[in-house]
């Protein structure tokens, strides 16, 4: 079956960083000018800044080729949900992707597979893209459950999604173990983990997909780490946490996995 040419996918996670609307501001006129910005034809930019500097990252990123996600996203539209944001309202401020089921949300704030699964319907339901972030723990790598977590997460994430919408979705494999750490899998393991997801898709959809979801690598990513852990690897694209707040950093990690379109 011919691969149909898809852009890469760089995924930058603020997460709960700039600590005022300056910073902020400052961020987004930097990224702006960021050098190679010009030259990724190949490379879909999207960054996810803290919930009250959307607007902000919306405004100064219109016309210029970068989405804006949001780092979480609650299930229902509207109602007494004290702090939560919906999908409705993501939408409305002109966000196009919700990071769903970061592993940091799993283990701080309880999060599950099953609230997952309500929080990708909600988003889908908006035409937002998830980004459904699965992956072990240590301790479950060590005790070699690594198949069957990442199974269960995908199965119970993505139950009841449809065959058409599971090609919206962007999979993010980022081993909870190789966040923040500065370690990352070896080429094989990434190459495993990816077909394993693929296969366990295509399972859930008896009639297959025809190109399955984009499947991108998250954990340490960073100039030195890109080419092993997305490009050796064949993975779709990569989520970066810390280097995304080194503006040359991420470009320089999105123009080393430009080069490598397939
Ligand atoms: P990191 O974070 O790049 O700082 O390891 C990645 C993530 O949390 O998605």
């Amino acid at each position: 079956m011919k691969k149909i040419l898809r852009k890469k996918i760089a995924v930058g996670n603020l997460k709960m960083k700039l600590l005022n609307k300056a910073e902020a501001e400052k961020y987004c006129e930097l990224f702006k000018k960021g050098k190679s910005l010009a030259k990724l034809k190949n490379t879909e930019l999207i960054i996810c800044p803290p919930f009250v500097y959307l607007q902000n990252f919306v405004d100064n990123f219109k016309g210029k080729n970068i989405f804006v996600g949001v780092q979480d996203v609650f299930w229902e539209k509207e109602g007494p949900f004290t702090g939560e944001i919906s999908p409705v309202m993501a939408k409305n401020s002109g966000v196009t992707h919700a990071i769903i089921g970061h592993s940091e949300r799993r283990r701080i704030f309880g999060e599950t597979n099953e609230t997952a699964n309500l929080k990708i319907k909600a988003a889908l339901k908006e035409n937002l893209i998830p980004i459904y972030c699965i992956g072990e723990t240590e301790k479950e790598r060590m005790a070699g459950e690594t198949k069957l977590v990442i199974s269960n997460q995908l199965a119970e994430g993505l139950s009841g999604i449809s065959r058409l919408n599971i090609e919206k979705i962007i999979v993010a494999y980022e081993p909870v173990w190789a966040i923040g750490t500065d370690r990352a899998p070896a080429v094989n393991e990434i190459m495993e983990a990816r077909i394993l997801i693929r296969k366990i898709i295509f399972g859930m959809f008896p009639a297959k997909p025809i190109n399955g979801p984009m499947i991108i690598y998250g954990g340490s990513v960073s100039e030195k780490t890109a080419k092993k852990v997305c490009v050796e690897s064949g993975m779709d694209g990569i989520l970066v946490g810390r280097e995304s707040l080194n503006i040359h950093g991420f470009f320089e990690i999105a123009g080393i996995i430009e080069k490598d379109n397939h």
